[in-house]
């Protein structure tokens, strides 16, 4: 199973393990790791699930589109890395990624 890093706005760092096909919010969430809320329970619809991609993996993770971009608008301190993690479908290609997570979410 790929496995991912979240890590704290503190530094504390979450390594976490996903299924193929689930969301990172899903499995951050199974898992427990602060600062993912997902109050909407992944409806693309509170931006409570945001968080920000590593900039060594920016280039490998595509950006935001559509609903998850319009939504983005509400999210605290967005950035050009940002992600709805409830819409980033872990795959292969996200074996070992590193995402941050934003202060405002505690
Ligand atoms: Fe609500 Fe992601 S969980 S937008």
């Amino acid at each position: 199973m790929p496995t991912l890093t979240l890590i704290e706005h503190d530094g504390t760092e979450h390594q976490v393990t996903g299924e193929i096909g689930q969301s990172v919010m899903q499995a951050a969430m199974f898992a427990s790791v602060p600062g993912i809320q997902g109050d909407c329970g992944g409806a693309c619809s509170c931006a409570t699930c945001h968080a920000y991609v590593d900039d060594h993996w920016h280039a490998r993770v595509p950006e935001a589109e559509g609903s998850e971009a319009d939504m983005l608008e509400y999210a605290v301190e967005r950035r050009a890395t940002s992600r709805l993690t409830c819409q980033l479908v872990i795959s292969e290609a996200l074996d070992g990624v590193v995402l941050h997570l934003p202060v405002s979410q505690y």
